[in-house]
């Protein structure tokens, strides 16, 4: 039987529109706040949730209750594998209880070079001249580098602005993240 795959979004949903375009059959997608995403879900009739982050967020991001929540609907819809595609928030590592190697990030950059948030500006500010894009494994640290799955190059134009560089990682990142998960779904 073929794996359950889930889709862990905040924004655009870029990518999880290349993994639906791509015939990937996906089970379930979960936004952390209305978002693109969510609507793309709607569109191609996949069941989807909004667990909001505010919800969580009572003075301090309580970010154990919010992963135990997502971690109960991932395992009440037996989802095997978990693709965080553009999604902001940082699970608690209480998620690898359940799904150790089973969840998927892809990050702007070719790790380990700038980790976080601001990986495209930070490459252009730092002057490199190739950058891209790494598909890996999640674990409790944050952007790990020790189990890459798959990276993809992308040159860096001297006329580049961090919404030009990121639209060019984003156009390989969905070349690299659906032909990954075809493999690892079988
Ligand atoms: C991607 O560049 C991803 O690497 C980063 O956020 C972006 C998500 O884009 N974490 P989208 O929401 O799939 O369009």
């Amino acid at each position: 039987m073929e794996k359950k795959l889930a889709v862990l979004v905040s924004g655009n949903g870029t990518n999880l529109e290349a993994i639906i375009k791509s015939d990937i059959s996906v089970s379930l997608v979960i936004a952390d706040q209305m978002c693109w995403g969510i609507e793309l879900a709607h569109e191609h009739d996949i069941p989807s949730q909004i667990v909001r982050r505010l919800d969580y967020s009572n003075g301090a991001f309580n970010r154990f209750e919010y992963t135990k929540v997502i971690r109960k609907i991932l395992l009440g819809r037996e989802i095997d594998l978990v693709m965080m595609a553009g999604f902001m928030t940082i699970l608690d590592r209480c998620i690898f209880d359940s799904y150790e190697m089973k969840v998927l990030n892809t990050h702007p950059s070719l790790l380990p070079a700038f980790q976080g948030k601001r990986a495209v500006r930070d490459a252009l500010a730092a002057g490199v001249k190739i950058t891209g894009c790494t598909l890996h494994y999640a674990t409790e640290r944050l952007d790990d580098d020790r189990f890459i799955v798959d990276q993809r190059s992308v040159p860096v134009y001297d006329t580049d602005t961090e919404t030009t560089l990121h639209r060019r990682i984003k156009a390989k990142e969905r070349i690299m993240v659906p032909e990954n998960l075809r493999l690892l779904l079988r």
